[in-house]
């Protein structure tokens, strides 16, 4: 599979990366970071967010979905009235067009009704609404169990196999 990942400018951003980090070999990805995700993460890694012709904002890319984890408000915001101003808000305008699995991670505590109502409209457009909350199970120990938990579910809703949790009734 053809994988995106885009990470914007919430907290979290390390669990993004986290999440491009454990797509299998077996699968192409791409990363794109936007700016204000770079001041949090001071990472450079992938695409320029600025570089609007690069391969992921077309739709002849033919990717198979793309994950945006975490998701700003303000680029949950873009994303939902279609703003397309850079790589990634681009690349997940072209997902919605072609009608691939579009995964959506917003972080904001607590969200207001605008992200709620954004959130709204991108679900009945097809995205995936996955924020990243935690699993308080039993046998979730540490902050990397839990963190394996929600890339899981990620993975689970991109249709990347995947063992990074242990599933519901399973031993
Ligand atoms: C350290 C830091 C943490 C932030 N955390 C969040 C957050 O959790 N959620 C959010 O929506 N915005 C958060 N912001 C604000 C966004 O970075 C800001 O709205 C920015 O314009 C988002 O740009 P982008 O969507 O292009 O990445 C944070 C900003 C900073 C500097």
């Amino acid at each position: 599979m053809k994988i995106i990942v885009g990470i914007s400018g919430a907290s979290a951003a390390s669990l993004g990366l986290k999440a491009y980090d454990l797509i299998p070999k077996n699968h192409e990805k791409y990363l794109v970071v936007s700016k204000r995700a770079k001041t949090v993460l001071q990472k450079e890694e992938g695409y320029d967010n600025d570089d609007i012709s690069a391969p992921i904002a077309s739709g002849s890319f033919g990717s198979d979905g793309m994950l945006i984890a975490p998701c700003s408000m303000n680029t949950l915001a873009k994303i939902s009235c279609g703003i397309a101003d850079n790589l990634l808000t681009r690349a997940a305008a072209v997902t919605i067009k072609e009608k691939r699995r579009l995964v959506l991670a917003p972080r904001e505590m607590p969200f207001d009704p605008i992200a709620l109502k954004n959130m709204l409209r991108l679900s009945r457009l097809g995205a995936v609404i996955a924020p990243p909350i935690l699993g308080y199970y039993s046998d979730r120990q540490t902050i990397e169990d839990l963190e394996r938990f929600i890339i899981g579910r990620w993975f689970d809703l991109l249709g990347i196999e995947n063992d990074l949790y242990r599933r519901w009734g399973s031993r």
